[in-house]
């Protein structure tokens, strides 16, 4: 193996610079000649490529967003474009490649593996929605983010004696309204894994507001129904003032946090010494505390698991 590229495709993620920074500097450091691939798959099959050296990524490991820059691409996802993007890699001599990104991405990585490039994935999505891995990158920083948020929209709420929604992030995942509904002391969290009734909410609500409570955060993950209707039936329902923030693309944005920092190096390190040890179709993530390489097939056919038990605890302490 001499030349292996690096991309991050989907959503970006605070984190995914240090994870490109690591396989820039781990490749160089085994003599690699590290190609950063712009915008994803749409880049590699329109050829925006770019040599890598170690002072193009100086000065990112803090930096949220991604230098590569990306894109969610339908191209790739047809035959025509996998060639084109094949043919890209072949003219380059690009032998191995590091993924960054989702499940999307992973399908794509999953598929230029077949076609015979030694791929590898590094999870990377505010998400945190693949069932292999306990953590992606970007997570714990859009978790930060929200609870800052929180705080001090409960400044503000205890001033008036009102209630919020709050509206996050995580597609069909409840992980960012769970982890930051339990660190932020909602009320009710409401996630897509789990029915729930605006009675319930409502009467939490008029119970807290009886014994005295000033302020209500109710954390809703996406996607289910709309945040300002909810607002307003809770309104209705309780006659207390309720207000609504979607907080939208400011979850994506930042410095990434030291967890997310630490955890992206690490895998950058670890995906450029299994192309290295000519491994390929392999998801990095983390598991227990310690990083994991599997089946990149199999990690995309792991079923989320949702955390149950923070749930409930969540609700006993929001009693
Ligand atoms: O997958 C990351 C994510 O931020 C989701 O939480 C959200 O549903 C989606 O991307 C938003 O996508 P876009 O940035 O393309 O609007």
């Amino acid at each position: 193996m001499k030349t292996i590229g690096v991309l991050t495709s989907g959503g970006d993620a605070p984190g995914m610079n240090a994870a490109i920074r690591a396989v820039v500097r781990a490749g160089i450091y085994n003599n690699l000649k590290v190609i950063g691939i712009e915008r994803g798959y749409d880049g590699l099959i329109n050829g925006k490529i770019k040599e890598m050296d170690l002072s193009s990524v100086a000065d990112i490991i803090h930096r949220g967003g991604t230098i590569l820059k990306t894109a969610r691409c339908e191209e790739f996802k047809t035959e025509e474009g996998r060639k084109k993007a094949l043919n890209v890699l072949n003219v380059f001599g690009i032998d191995g490649l590091v993924v960054i990104g989702g499940d999307g991405s992973f399908m794509g990585a999953q598929k230029l593996s077949q076609s015979g490039i030694q791929t590898i994935g590094i999870p990377g999505t505010i998400d945190n929605d693949l069932g292999y891995t306990d953590y992606t990158i970007g997570f714990d920083t859009a978790i930060n983010t929200v609870l800052e948020s929180i705080s001090k929209l409960r400044d503000t709420s205890t001033s008036h004696g009102r209630a919020n929604v709050i509206e996050v992030m995580g597609r069909h995942c409840g992980d960012i309204a769970l982890y930051t509904g339990l660190a932020g002391g909602a009320e009710s969290i409401i996630v897509p894994e789990v029915d729930f009734e605006t009675g319930d909410v409502c009467e939490k609500l008029i119970r807290g507001k009886t014994r005295g409570k000033l302020h209500s955060i109710i954390m809703l993950a996406e996607g289910i129904g709309n945040a300002f209707e909810l607002g307003k039936e809770i309104e209705g329902k309780t006659g207390i003032e309720t207000k609504v923030t979607v907080l939208g693309h400011i979850q994506r944005g930042g410095n990434p946090t030291a967890f997310d920092r630490v955890f992206a190096s690490k895998m950058g390190a670890r995906a450029v010494e299994l192309l290295l040890d000519g491994k390929s179709g392999r998801a990095l993530g983390i598991h227990n505390n310690k990083i994991i390489d599997i089946d990149i097939h199999e990690a995309l056919s792991k079923k989320k698991r949702f955390d149950e038990d923070m749930y409930r605890l969540a609700k006993i302490l929001s009693i």
